[in-house]
């Protein structure tokens, strides 16, 4: 490790603008969020246009914060990591070339990094002395996946949904409730104020075959139980959802851990912020003698720390750079 490689990390795929500064390969020493989503919430959903907007108006000032609280300047810089996809491509456009520009004046190497194996650094960050292999769940708002993590950089994917993401349908039903966007915390905070068995709402592909996973139909369910119920509290219809999405995950989740023989499970994305999917994890794995490791849940939703994180490793331990013609890949995968 070289004490005084400092990356400076930018994350702007989605609706969250944040810059980070880590010293090394994982010393964190500032990490900016800036999020949209009161710009957003009115729509109940993220609006790419303003999106960029916001992202072009905010990201030089957060750049300029999170240098100045790492004590550094431009100059002292070493390396510029920007995610480069899966995201949506107006906002991954406005963080790329930013970086691009400042790696540029600095003169110095320039990497893109793929925001779902950024996720996974969420873990390297705050677990360092706990390396791969590993079984990766990556639950967010835009992906749900799980990932065999032989070691950082080499992964395969297991199993992903077939259609919306686990955070996607906390967020629709967030607003089915009336929860403004995104839905998942204040979901996850009713949920605990409700009984998870008020309602059967269905485990789907819970016993299927394979690690594949599908939430569109949950959500439907949802929404046809409170076209029929319409009285029905709130609190009862959170918990019996969540309890439903936390289900399908942690039985995929240590199944998939199991069957490829890995000791570890390893959840990342926003919907890891979860206290419900944190507890119920925790509780399976402890009886499946599989060890469940979340980052803290600042590490899980969007960051530009772990954005620094996949990039000092690829570069410092890999060698790699990309050239300055870097194009954003909105459906990049692994
Ligand atoms: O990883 P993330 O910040 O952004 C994407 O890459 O998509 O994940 C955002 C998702 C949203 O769907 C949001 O509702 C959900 O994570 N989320 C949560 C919590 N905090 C954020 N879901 C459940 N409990 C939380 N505490
Ligand atoms: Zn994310």
């Amino acid at each position: 490790m070289t004490p005084s490689f400092y990356t400076l990390g930018i994350e702007t795929s989605c609706d969250e603008t944040a810059v980070a500064v880590l010293k090394g390969e994982d010393d964190i020493v500032s990490n900016l969020v800036y999020s949209q989503a009161g710009l957003h919430s009115r729509y109940g959903g993220v609006v790419p246009e303003v999106a960029s907007r916001d992202h072009l108006r905010k990201l030089p000032y957060l750049v300029k914060e999170a240098l100045a609280q790492a004590g550094i300047g431009p100059a002292d810089l070493s390396l510029v990591a920007a995610t480069y996809g899966p995201g949506l491509v107006g906002p991954l456009l406005v963080g790329l070339s930013h970086g691009k520009g400042i790696a540029f004046g600095a003169g110095i190497p320039f990497l893109g990094v793929n925001h779902l194996e950024g996720h996974l650094f969420a873990h390297r960050l705050s677990a360092p002395a706990s390396p791969p292999p590993f079984m990766g769940l990556i639950v967010s708002g835009g992906h749900t996946s799980l990932v065999e993590v032989r070691e950082y950089g080499d992964y395969r994917l297991v199993g992903a949904t077939v259609d919306d993401a686990a955070g996607e349908a906390l967020d629709k039903v967030g607003k089915l409730l009336g929860i403004g966007y995104p839905a998942g915390a204040e979901l996850d905070r009713l949920a605990g104020e409700g009984d998870p068995r008020a309602i059967a709402f269905p485990r789907p592909m819970e016993g299927s075959p394979g690690f594949d996973f599908s939430f569109a139909g949950l959500k439907t369910a949802v929404l046809y139980h409170l076209r029929k119920h319409p009285g029905e509290k709130a609190a009862d219809v959170a918990a019996s959802f969540l309890s439903s999405v936390v289900d399908v995950l942690a039985a995929k989740g240590i199944e998939a851990t199991r069957r490829y023989r890995l000791k570890r499970l390893v959840v990342v994305g926003g919907v890891a912020a979860s206290l419900r999917l944190r507890q119920e994890l925790a509780r399976r794995g402890k009886e499946r003698s599989i060890e469940v490791a979340f980052p803290p849940p600042a590490l899980c939703t969007d960051n530009a720390a772990m954005i620094a994180s996949a990039g000092a490793f690829h570069h410092l331990v890999r060698g790699e750079s990309h050239p300055l013609s870097l194009a954003p890949a909105p459906s990049l995968s692994f």
